[in-house]
């Protein structure tokens, strides 16, 4: 049976999703993207005009959610739309008897989770999230040799990501400015980093952080200024309102400074901020009681490096001897051209990048075709985001907060704000 998909929202994200679908259909036959929606029809015609020059079948283009969910013929949607829609597409989606994936983060606040969560248990639609780093074949091996001791009990984690965006707009996209429709990058990008921890340490306890606007007035700035390696998946999308060089106010937070006590006990350092001019620090390792893992870039392709207390380095294949039954599992191994244990891969980004959101696609299908969980399912989403928010509700309140009251909406002064102007 062939899985038909719809793809909402065709800016930069959506037109990564249709190379993904691409690359995807190089090695299965099993999902066709039948339909594109986006509110802007050239937006939509460059993604149709790419699928279906690519594979041969162009997607029919919608400008309106509603009027494609009536007309289309489908089994499920992919929601790559601005994250504000994540959560009324999904629901409406689940509710005509249709499969969901959402981009991350899965919804813009944790009670539009518990909303999409409750609606996928009631109807027993699938609701997969697109959370892209964990599916790196070196993120699948640094997990295996931490949960193989090979750093001995972690004791603790570091995730620095200190850097200067210059005073531009994030990915060049103005909603990314908005408290209301973001909340912050320590959100839209620092929910990769809190689901990496979770993925490698298991689940956390409680988080104290400080969070600032250090820039409240940006400059809308071109992608390939902002962010060259992604530019060319941006140059079709539209910014209503606004052109290059407008200033635009920022009300997302633009740093935070988390710390976090994990289960296990272990303590982590989640610190982000892209404004930090003449400095930058990128740090991502975790140190455990015989040494420290030093995390390669997801989607680098990349070897992690473990380093002993007397300076010995084992990287690369060295670090399979430490990993005996490690196995990539069937389906990264048909993408990733039949490897089964690797200790790194020479691919480009976009590449990489498309092979990891075609595993998505098939992940995905799989669980809505067997009734079972995605990999990466509310449960997940929900543990990721409520990780990044104690951050923004910590910084809120000056106070700690546990992760779960978070995740049960126990802890919401910072998304209150959001959740009104939403309506839930
Ligand atoms: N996993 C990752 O690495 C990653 C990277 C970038 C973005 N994202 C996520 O993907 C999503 C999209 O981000 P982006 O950078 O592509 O933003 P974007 O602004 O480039 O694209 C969003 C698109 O949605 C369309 N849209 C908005 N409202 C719509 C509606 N009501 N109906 C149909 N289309 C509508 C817009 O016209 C736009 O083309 C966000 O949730 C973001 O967090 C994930």
């Amino acid at each position: 049976m062939t899985f038909k998909i719809a793809l909402v929202g065709c800016g930069g994200m959506g037109r990564r999703h249709a190379h993904g679908y691409i690359e995807l259909r190089k090695y299965f036959d099993t999902v066709e993207m039948s339909a594109v929606c986006d509110v802007h029809a050239d937006v939509a015609a460059t993604v149709a005009d790419e699928i279906g020059d690519a594979t041969g079948a162009r997607p029919t283009i919608y400008t309106d959610f509603d009027e494609m969910l009536e007309k289309a013929d489908l089994d499920g949607v992919a929601i790559i739309t601005s994250t504000p829609m994540h959560h009324r597409f999904a629901i409406k989606a689940m509710e005509s008897g249709l499969h969901v994936i959402t981009e991350k983060p899965m919804g813009l606040t944790l009670k539009a989770c518990r909303q999409m969560r409750e609606v996928s248990q009631q109807t027993g639609k699938s609701m997969a999230v697109a959370e892209n780093y964990r599916r790196d074949p070196m993120n699948r091996l640094t997990r295996a040799l931490i949960e193989a001791g090979a750093i001995g009990t972690p004791y603790f984690a570091l995730d620095i990501g200190v850097g200067s965006s210059n005073g531009a707009v994030m990915h060049s996209t103005v909603w990314r400015a908005k408290k209301i429709q973001a909340g912050g990058a320590p959100l839209d990008a620092g929910v990769h980093n809190a689901d990496m921890l979770l993925y490698l340490l298991g689940g956390a306890n409680t988080v104290f952080a400080e969070t600032a606007i250090n820039e409240s007035q940006r400059t809308l700035r071109p992608m390939d200024e902002v962010a060259p390696v992604l530019a060319k998946m941006y140059n079709h999308r539209k910014e209503d309102g606004y052109e290059t060089g407008d200033t635009v106010e920022q009300t997302a937070v633009d740093t935070a400074f988390g710390v976090i006590r994990f289960k296990s006990g272990a303590i982590g350092q989640l610190l982000m901020t892209d404004t930090s001019h003449g400095q930058y620090l990128g740090v991502s390792t975790i140190s455990g009681s015989t040494g420290t893992m030093y995390r390669p870039a997801s989607r680098s392709g990349e070897s992690p490096r473990i380093v002993r207390n007397d300076g010995t380095e084992i990287t690369g294949d060295a670090l399979l001897e430490l990993v005996p039954d490690f196995e990539l599992d069937d389906t990264t191994s048909i993408l990733w051209n039949g490897a089964r244990r690797i200790s790194s891969y020479d691919m480009d980004f976009r590449e990489i990048d498309s092979k990891i959101l075609a595993y998505e696609y098939l992940d995905m299908v799989a669980a809505a075709e067997s009734g079972g969980q995605p990999e990466v399912g509310p449960q997940e989403g929900m543990d990721a985001l409520a990780l990044a928010y104690a951050l923004m509700e910590s910084g809120a309140t000056g106070l700690p907060v546990t992760v779960e009251d978070v995740a049960e909406g126990r802890a919401s002064a910072f998304q209150d704000e959001i959740d009104a102007e939403m309506g839930i």
